[in-house]
């Protein structure tokens, strides 16, 4: 069973999924994808500048799994100038008749301009969902003050050392479900003396004492990993809870000088 969100145009989230940023198209994003799914993996997280959404579909199309049981997520790439254009294309490399999720990949020529050829996206069934990546707080509510359908999600970066939570406030000010890419930074936060404290504490590892507390958070991770061992072990965080000390300490972590605190105030989501 999944851990979900509900998104604004009410399909269901997973807060935990697969991100293939970095994964080479062919053999090794194929396996990896394929491994999730078979672990239980129900998102998996690709972009058209990931170019691997041929891998990801045919991963997907062989996993034997529905596809309607699959949340799956896509970018635009905001070099190019047609969202729709560009979503015809990704689902013919992805094998698929739709996206759960299409998100402009960042704010490349501001914040506005894509989003009607996105919703033009949603009107088509190319995509059920879409939202927006790597947006502030006011780049989302120039889009949500023009939008005729509202952003579903932000992905973000995100991680006790890029705890954002002024943004993330925004977000779900605004019923929009923020989503942490690099929860890990990139494998740089395994290794940090109070994440391994905790980790050796709780019985974890650092990589799940990270996923979980951005889970802790109300955020959708998409930790990456192309070996098996590590896939399985990311996925292994929906039965245990961070207790609150560990959470303060993990949030004194924080670079970003953020101060609001609605996010620990909002108490626990799940
Ligand atoms: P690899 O893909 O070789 O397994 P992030 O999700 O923050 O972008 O982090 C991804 C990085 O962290 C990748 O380099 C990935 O390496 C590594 N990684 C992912 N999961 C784990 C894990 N459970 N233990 C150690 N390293 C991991």
């Amino acid at each position: 069973s999944q851990l979900t969100r509900t998104l604004s145009n009410g399909a269901e989230i997973p807060m935990l999924g697969l991100g293939v940023w970095q994964v080479e198209d062919g053999p090794e994003c194929e396996r990896a994808v394929a491994w999730a799914l078979e672990r239980g993996y129900r998102l998996i997280d690709t972009a058209q500048a990931y170019r691997n959404e041929s891998s990801v579909g045919r991963a997907i199309r062989s996993s034997g799994i529905p596809r309607e049981e699959i949340f799956l997520t896509t970018k635009f790439y905001p070099g190019s100038q047609d969202p729709l254009a560009e979503a015809e294309k990704s689902v013919e490399r992805l094998g698929t008749e739709y996206v759960d999720l299409y998100l402009i990949h960042w704010p490349q020529g501001g914040p506005t301009w894509a989003w009607p050829g996105m919703e033009r996206a949603s009107e088509a069934g190319l995509a059920r969902g879409i939202g927006v990546s790597n947006f502030s707080a006011a780049e989302l509510h120039e889009v949500l003050k023009t939008s005729q359908i509202q952003p579903a999600v932000n992905q973000i970066q995100f991680s006790p050392f890029e705890y954002r939570r002024a943004l993330v406030d925004a977000c779900e000010d605004a019923g929009v479900v923020a989503q942490a890419y690099s929860p890990l930074g990139t494998g740089r936060h395994l290794r940090d003396p109070v994440v391994e404290r905790i980790a050796s504490a709780t019985g974890r590892t650092p990589a799940q004492v990270l996923i979980r507390w951005a889970i802790q958070k109300g955020l959708s991770v998409v930790p990456k990993s192309t070996h098996r061992e590590r896939i399985d072990e990311n996925f292994n965080v929906l039965d245990f809870e961070l207790d609150a000390a560990s959470v303060s300490a993990l949030d004194a972590l924080d670079t970003t000088g953020q101060t609001p605190d609605a996010l620990s105030r909002r108490g626990k989501w799940w």
